[in-house]
């Protein structure tokens, strides 16, 4: 078959000779195949790539394991091609998910970089102190011995690692790494069920006899669900701009954070602007802040930030480092909807930065109820963004999408970021109460 688009999770899509629709792992547009089907459902099937044929685009170069390890869609692909299926499958998805949402064309941001991005990654660990990823559909561990979208200071730390994680790697099964702001790496060792002090003691041990290279400032071992700080202070050191006034927020090692550090100042500076459309220094609610990394931009510009948050180590810390008149943090699960304590209101703008999960049923409908003019959507997922989308839409026609920036934070990546800007209708324009 030939495959003709791009599904949004990066599988090829193409028809079988009955007309079916089938994803193909593996298989890229314009790539004329040989599949070999191992699902099929009333609608669609699922297969894999067994030949290729001819190819749609020439690969060159590229991660040895890029197809493989689950990670890593267009190793070898021209970027300009990959971008481009990328936002189609994106918008394809978001206008069948969303029919009713009159979407606008839109703004496509490409990378800055392709390669060398991501400053933080979860990794499986082999017997031998190897790290790999896990295989998208297997589960298997794909050893990488070099990780081209890894930030260089994170693969170099990997690598130096290795004796440690052989020593403990019946032990431990995953190790997470990840390089803060300040350019301190900071590796959290995820232990296997059963392993305890015994771990966190070897991991120590090895610490005193080969001491951690030093770019690493911290080292935490987590082993029945506790977190044992081996080394420095547990902590990520995360700047929150704020114009020059820049603060350090010290979240626990293992918090959110943005992967792509070039273009998450790129995204704080969307969320800025669109919040600052509505007025100078608008009151706003802020909904899945993390540890604050749009919430200190917009303290920055002077607005009046609820913060809410449901992991509560890393609202501390943003509390602790830029706590004042102008920040509220609250601690809430918003799965269950808006807290009582700021469902009554009183902001112009709402921002809501979501797990891939996205809004769910009930904070969709509180946010229907808030009064604000504004919603300014960031999203890891724009399927669950359309989704959401819809659903604001029909519970309130007046909601309209007004603008969508779909931002590659995430090359190689069947993944995209977007940022979409909703408003309010009849409380548009001016309408919405500044602080
Ligand atoms: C995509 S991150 C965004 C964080 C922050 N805006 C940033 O840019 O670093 C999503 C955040 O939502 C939080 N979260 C996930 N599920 C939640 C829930 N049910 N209630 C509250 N917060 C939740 C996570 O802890 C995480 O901090």
């Amino acid at each position: 078959m030939t495959v003709t688009a791009l599904a949004v999770g990066g599988e090829g899509i193409g028809h079988l000779p009955d007309g079916c629709v089938v994803f193909v792992d593996g298989g890229l547009p314009g790539d004329r195949v040989r599949v070999s089907v191992h699902e099929r459902r009333r609608r669609f099937a699922r297969g894999r790539v067994v030949e290729r044929l001819t190819a749609g685009v020439e690969r060159e170069g590229g991660c040895a394991v890029g197809e493989s390890c689950g990670g890593c869609r267009f190793q070898g692909i021209p970027y300009a091609e990959e971008l481009r299926w990328k936002v189609a499958a994106a918008m394809g998805a978001m206008e069948r998910i969303a029919p009713a949402v009159s979407w606008p064309a839109p703004e496509v941001e490409g990378a800055l970089a392709v390669d060398g991005w991501r400053r933080r990654a979860r990794l499986a660990v082999l017997p031998d102190g190897r790290t790999g990823y896990r295989a998208a559909r297997s589960g298997g561990v794909v050893a990488a011995a070099a990780c081209p979208v890894l930030e260089p200071a994170l693969e170099e730390v990997r690598h130096t690692l290795r004796p440690l994680l052989a020593e403990v790697a019946g032990e431990v099964g995953e190790v997470h790494l990840e390089r803060g702001d300040d350019g301190g790496i900071g590796v959290l060792l995820l232990a296997r069920p059963g392993a305890g002090m015994r771990t966190v003691e070897r991991v120590e041990g090895w610490a005193t006899r080969e001491a951690f290279p030093p770019v690493v400032a911290s080292v935490v071992v987590e082993a029945g669900g506790r977190r044992q700080t081996v080394f420095g202070t547990g902590r990520g050191r995360w700047a929150r701009d704020g114009g020059g006034d820049s603060a350090w927020v010290e979240a626990p090692v293992g918090a959110f954070a943005q992967a792509n550090a070039a273009v998450n100042a790129r995204l704080r500076t969307r969320v800025r602007e669109a919040v600052l459309e509505v007025g100078t220094s608008p009151e706003v609610l802020e909904l899945f802040a993390g540890s604050g990394n749009f919430t200190g931009t917009l303290l920055a510009a002077g607005c009046a930030v609820t913060a809410v948050e449901g992991a509560t180590e890393p609202l501390a810390a943003l509390e602790d480092a830029l706590g004042g008149p102008r920040l509220r943090a609250v601690v809430a699960d918003l799965g269950r909807g808006l807290p009582r304590e700021v469902a009554d209101g009183g902001a112009a703008v709402v921002v809501v930065d979501p797990p891939r999960t996205g809004l769910s049923a009930e904070l969709v409908a509180d946010l229907c109820g808030l009064g604000a003019s504004r919603l300014v959507y960031v999203s890891c997922d724009p399927p669950t963004l359309a989704r959401d989308a819809g659903r604001l839409v029909a519970a309130d026609a007046s909601w309209e999408v007004v603008s969508l920036a779909l931002v590659d934070a995430f090359p190689r990546t069947a993944h995209l970021e977007a940022v979409s800007v909703l408003e309010h209708g009849r409380r548009r324009s001016g309408r919405g109460r500044a602080a």
